[in-house]
């Protein structure tokens, strides 16, 4: 049992996630922060008829500590959505500052919780908290976590459509490593199980993978102006986290995918270093979890040429992202 705390808890996100949170049970405590309408929210899902407390602040009297204090798991959906025609990317002016504050917090209230973040950009947002703990010599890279379970979620949906038979969605899987965004966003389809029918055509493989990697457009546009994907979000955030908190709970054989710091592997990320050919600090792959955090980052498998084209397509973006994060927290005066 772990006390999880939400913060941006009375977002598009946080709402439905937290409501996921408090059905279960596995969490004994669940603490909602956000600069607005957590009162409410924490007041609404306190009627549930579930063992966890629940409790919502702001930031006053230090309402962000008091939601921290004690927590084993936290959960970042707080910052700005896309709109159409943005790009992940965009959000960096407004999220970075969100989560660089939020991540002070952590360090100095709970710096022993795991850190699960979903605000965009995933690519830079996680260097940033990395950054934050690093500076206040807290940082443990088993124990921080980009969300990019949404991106699995889809791929099983989409493959599972192609496939043609919606009922085979929640047993599709398809490794997607790499990072949370556009062409950093690289679904294995090589490696799908059930596999793709024996020739499959190329130009049907590239729309599969074009729409896995911008599956968060396909939102954008649909919602037209009001936000980025929220209630698939709350779905894939609340499994991802479900999955860490049984491994804090000693269960064995957890295996999620994530977008963690290299250093979190045993023997630091030298291998898959080697397989994506360079040196990179932070990628997305699936990870083996245990009680302390990140016991193992499992390898990519063997790809494709098409798909190793795809990884070198999509390497200098991510590099990119990562060092801008870093240097948003480096370079701060
Ligand atoms: P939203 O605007 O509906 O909610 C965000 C919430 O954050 C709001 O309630 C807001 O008040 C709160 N907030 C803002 N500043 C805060 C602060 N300093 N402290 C605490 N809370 C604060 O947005 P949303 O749709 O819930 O999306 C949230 C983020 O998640 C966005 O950055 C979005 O891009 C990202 N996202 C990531 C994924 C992923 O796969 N990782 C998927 C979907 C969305
Ligand atoms: C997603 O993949 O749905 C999220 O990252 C939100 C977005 O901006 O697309």
């Amino acid at each position: 049992m772990v006390k999880a705390v939400v913060l941006g808890a009375a977002g598009g996100i946080g709402q439905p996630l937290s409501l996921l949170l408090k059905i279960n049970p596995l969490v004994s405590e669940l603490g909602l922060f956000d600069i607005v309408n957590t009162p409410g929210v924490a007041a609404d899902l306190s009627h549930i008829s579930t063992p966890s407390k629940t409790a919502g602040a702001l930031p006053p009297n230090d309402g962000l500590k008091a939601t921290l204090k004690g927590a084993q798991v936290v959960v970042i959906p707080a910052g700005v959505p896309r709109k159409p025609g943005m790009t992940r990317d965009d959000l960096f002016k407004i999220n970075a500052g969100i989560v660089r504050d939020l991540a002070i917090a952590i360090a100095t209230t709970c710096p022993k919780a795991f850190v699960l973040v979903i605000s965009n950009p995933v690519n830079s947002t996680v260097p940033i908290v990395a950054e934050i703990l690093k500076k206040h010599g807290v940082f443990d890279p088993k124990r921080l976590f980009g969300v990019t379970t949404l991106d699995v979620v889809r791929a099983s949906t989409f493959v599972a459509e192609t496939l043609g038979d919606q009922k085979l969605a929640p047993k599709v899987t398809v490794p997607v490593v790499g990072g949370h965004s556009g062409v950093t966003i690289l679904p294995l389809l090589s490696q799908s199980q059930p596999p793709l029918p024996a020739g499959f055509a190329d130009d049907k493989r590239d729309e599969l993978v074009k729409r896995i990697q911008f599956g968060g457009d396909e939102v954008v546009k649909a919602k037209d102006g009001a936000g980025s994907a929220t209630l698939s979000m709350a779905y894939a955030g609340e499994r991802f986290a479900d999955l860490i908190i049984r491994a804090i709970g000693g269960e064995k054989g957890i295996v999620a995918p994530s977008y963690v710091n290299l250093a979190a592997d045993k023997d630091g990320g030298e291998g898959l270093k080697k397989a994506i050919g360079k040196e990179l600090e932070y990628f997305s792959a699936r990870v083996e979890i245990g009680p302390e955090g990140v016991e193992k980052i499992l390898p990519l498998g063997n790809l494709s040429t098409y798909e190793e084209g795809l990884l070198k397509a999509a390497l200098p973006e991510l590099e990119t992202n990562i060092a801008k994060g870093v240097e948003f927290i480096q370079t701060a005066k």
